[in-house]
């Protein structure tokens, strides 16, 4: 299996499986003389680790990160030097129960990766899903920790805006709110209307699908480039690359075909501190694939999950029909957790950029 690797400068390449003894990440290309810590990796791997609430998958991980290549230890035994040498991450596997996936070995779960998986390579590790499975990104994870070292003052955060019908009320928006309930929610008027909602899905073994937002603020201008790599069409294509991910929008995204070119224009003038200043940001921080300064905002739609209860017609590898009922733990609504990957796919895109940027203009930003 090739195409494990992301990004030019900042290089991630991850490994590992669902149900194998550990998984990974080497981030290749990252400068040295960062410092940082194991706790501040950790932080952002106790955001995405399974089983912190009930409406997650009930998998009990540690996600543990140890760092095993590429730093320096400083004498208080805690802060780390970067290299400038592969980084190296691993995460253990410790609560695989491969058994529950038995009855899936030959039979393909409709909207999951395990027909596609067959077809492709005549052979496919069943066991919670092998690569397939969204453990791999506790790798990515790891990796996007590092990624915010990389650049200097930015701060990426997501948050889920729709589970379901039921969309946040954007008034309410408060980032300080994201962190006290389990969904990542901004809007706490939304939270004891979605665990209703959740605790219907999950009693029914069923799923839903959910929409996240992620908002990078301090972002320099300038980052990008006008054709083939620009900023917007990079961090979609790493937003898109995770699991269950069926849409990405940049700023207004869709909502822009209903504008008019008034009602689009990101109208500017100077600011009193004799910057730039944007008066509106339909363009979510992006224009001809450079950085504004304004916030990139995107934004991405995750499909339900496909492993429920209720039986649903398929076929298994010998080509027979059969219905397929999924057993073992799993999330009702991966989009919870798919939000601090977000937060890691956009900041590993804007990092690879910085470095790029840094390399082609040589311009401190
Ligand atoms: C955080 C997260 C957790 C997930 N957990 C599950 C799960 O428990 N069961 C499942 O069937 N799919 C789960 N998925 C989705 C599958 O990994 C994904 O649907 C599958 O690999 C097929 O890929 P595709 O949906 O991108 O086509 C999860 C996705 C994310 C982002």
């Amino acid at each position: 299996m090739s195409h494990n690797t992301f990004g030019h400068l900042f290089r991630v390449t991850t490994w590992g499986e669902s149900h194998g003894p550990a998984l990974g990440c080497v981030v290749d290309g990252c400068p040295p003389g960062i410092r940082f810590t194991a706790a501040e990796i950790q932080s952002f791997m106790d955001k995405r680790k399974p089983g912190q609430s009930r409406f997650v998958t009930q998998r009990r991980e540690d996600d543990i990160v140890k760092i095993l290549s590429g730093v320096m230890l400083d004498e208080d035994g805690v802060t780390m030097t970067t290299t400038g040498t592969p980084i190296s991450m691993l995460i253990e596997n410790t609560d695989q129960r491969s058994k529950d996936y038995g009855e899936i070995a030959k039979r393909y779960r409709p909207g999951h990766a395990d027909f596609a998986y067959d077809v492709k390579y005549g052979i496919r590790d069943y066991r919670g899903g092998g690569r397939s499975s969204a453990r791999e990104t506790a790798a990515r994870v790891a990796a996007g920790a590092l990624a915010r070292k990389v650049l200097p003052g930015v701060t990426v955060r997501a948050a889920l805006t729709q589970i379901g019908i039921h969309k946040i009320n954007r008034d309410n928006w408060d980032w300080a709110e994201v962190d006290n309930n389990p969904f990542f929610c901004p809007d706490p008027q939304m939270v004891p209307v979605w665990e209703e909602y959740l605790d219907g899905v999950r009693k029914a073994g069923s799923s839903i699908g959910a929409v996240i937002e992620v908002v990078a603020d301090n972002v320099p201008a300038g980052l990008g480039a006008p054709i083939y790599s620009k900023l917007d069409q990079d961090i979609a294509s790493l937003l898109m690359s995770i699991n269950a991910v069926k849409g990405v929008e940049i700023g207004e995204g869709f909502a822009s075909a209903e504008l008019s070119g008034e009602e689009n224009a990101d109208e500017m003038r100077m600011g009193n501190d004799g910057k730039p200043l944007f008066l509106s940001n339909h363009a979510g921080g992006v224009l001809g694939g450079i950085s504004t300064g304004q916030p990139i905002v995107a934004r991405f739609a995750v499909k339900p999950t496909s492993s429920i209860l209720t039986e649903r017609q398929s076929i298994d590898s010998d080509g027979r029909n059969v219905d397929v009922r999924t057993k073992g733990r799993h999330d009702p609504c991966v989009g919870i957790r798919a939000a601090p990957i977000g937060e890691a796919m956009v900041a590993c895109a804007l990092a690879d950029h910085f470095l790029r940027d840094r390399g082609q203009t040589g311009r401190a930003r």
